[in-house]
């Protein structure tokens, strides 16, 4: 493969019927300093990047987990959860979840973008309003404009606003969306505020927990730490992919949510099952989380080291933020840290909800301190002197 990552000996002197167009856009994403490259990352990185907050990806127990899964049944669930897709491994990833979380009921999806997208389209019609966070992920984004449910956009965490949407509606129904843990800012939603909102207006909190299980709630999400878990008025999603370190998502909630989904949910019924190997991986990690709370507090730990030594405000979430003046100066740094073995997370516009770039950095719980704070060390450096060139 060539760098561009266009096979060898393909035809490419061909006009094709777009050519012109996605030049033309290539050229404007380029202008603006918005365009994206998939690059792979060396291995001699250090990765202040990734969403494996506790490390659990290379866990001995997770791996072996997936390991005995790959040999009992093969590479592929091979089918639809409804075909002949479920397997024991499915039910019991379910159960773990509910452990975790102390939700009744649990439905894994093979991912987590799936779950958002299938519970939201199966829950939405013209006569549910949905009310959403101005700040909930691409996932909650495109799940609400699928459902085909009027969508109304709440200012960022204003459960006032969120309450006087809700009192104004005509629909019989209503779902709330937000996240526990914004995934750019790692902020924490008001969500008891919410909650009781839905409660006195009969609608439905959906909480997305993707950057909440494993962080908040000492691993068991914020609605569990809340003690929300369990109550009518409120469902989650999360995703197996980030503090889980595997691959998946599920939604939790009511059996009888559970039983429409599995009806109902498109990104379920028409979706090969999630790979064995995920779903034995994600129900170990699950059940780390819930025996070994000090693993979320060694991520807390290294968190607030990040803030300090780069003074940011934040300390109590696995994501911290570095705000960065322009695109180009927030991938300028981002190059320079990769060229000295630092990779973290550059979020630009479409990416960050108030359209200002930044540098996203994580720790993972099993990275020593001592190694971190040498890490930091560059960042600090870096993050300098790319404030004075600019
Ligand atoms: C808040 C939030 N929800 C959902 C997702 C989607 O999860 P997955 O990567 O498992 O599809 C993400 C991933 O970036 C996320 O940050």
């Amino acid at each position: 493969m060539s760098e561009t990552g266009t096979a060898p000996g393909a035809c490419s002197e061909q006009a094709g019927p777009l050519d012109a167009w996605l030049r033309d856009r290539r050229e404007r994403r380029e202008e603006a300093g918005l365009r994206r490259r998939l690059r792979t990352l060396p291995g001699r990185c250090v990765d202040l990047a990734s969403n494996d907050y506790l490390g659990l990806s290379r866990d001995p127990g997770v791996v072996a987990a997936a390991a005995g899964a790959l040999a009992e049944h093969g590479t592929g669930a091979r089918a639809s959860r409804l075909v002949t897709g479920t397997l024991g491994l499915h039910e019991h990833l379910e159960r773990e979840l509910c452990e975790l979380t102390g939700q009744p009921a649990a439905l894994a999806f093979s991912s987590g973008y799936a779950a958002n997208t299938g519970v939201l389209t199966a829950l939405g019609d013209a006569d549910t309003l949905i009310v959403s966070d101005a700040h909930v992920h691409a996932s909650l984004v495109d799940g609400a404009r699928l459902s085909r449910s009027p969508v109304k956009i709440a200012r960022h965490s204003d459960v006032a606003h969120v309450a006087q949407l809700l009192e104004e509606r005509s629909e019989a129904r209503a779902v709330v969306i937000v996240e526990s843990v914004y995934s750019v800012w790692g902020d924490h939603a008001p969500l008891a505020e919410l909650a009781e909102v839905c409660r006195a207006q009969d609608a439905l909190l959906l909480v997305d927990e993707a950057h909440g299980i494993g962080v908040a709630g000492r691993g068991r999400g914020l609605v569990h730490g809340l003690g929300l878990a369990g109550s009518p008025h409120v469902a989650m999603t999360v995703t197996l992919s980030k503090a889980l370190g595997a691959q998946g998502g599920a939604v939790l909630g009511s059996p009888a949510l559970r039983e429409h989904l599995v009806n109902t949910a498109r990104p379920f019924i028409f979706d090969t099952a999630l790979a064995p190997t995920s779903a034995a991986a994600a129900a170990e990690a699950a059940r780390i989380v819930r025996t070994s709370p000090e693993l979320t507090e060694a991520l807390h730990q290294r968190a607030r080291l990040v803030a300090s030594t780069l003074g940011i405000p934040r300390a109590d979430a696995a994501v911290q933020s570095v705000p960065v003046a322009t695109p180009e100066l927030a991938v300028r740094a981002a190059e320079l840290l990769r060229s000295r073995g630092v990779a973290v997370g550059c979020f630009r516009p479409p990416s960050v909800p108030d359209g200002i770039s930044r540098l996203r950095i994580t720790a993972p719980a099993n990275m020593e301190l001592h190694e971190l704070s040498a890490v930091l060390e560059v960042v600090r450096e870096v993050l300098g002197d790319v404030a004075q060139a600019g």
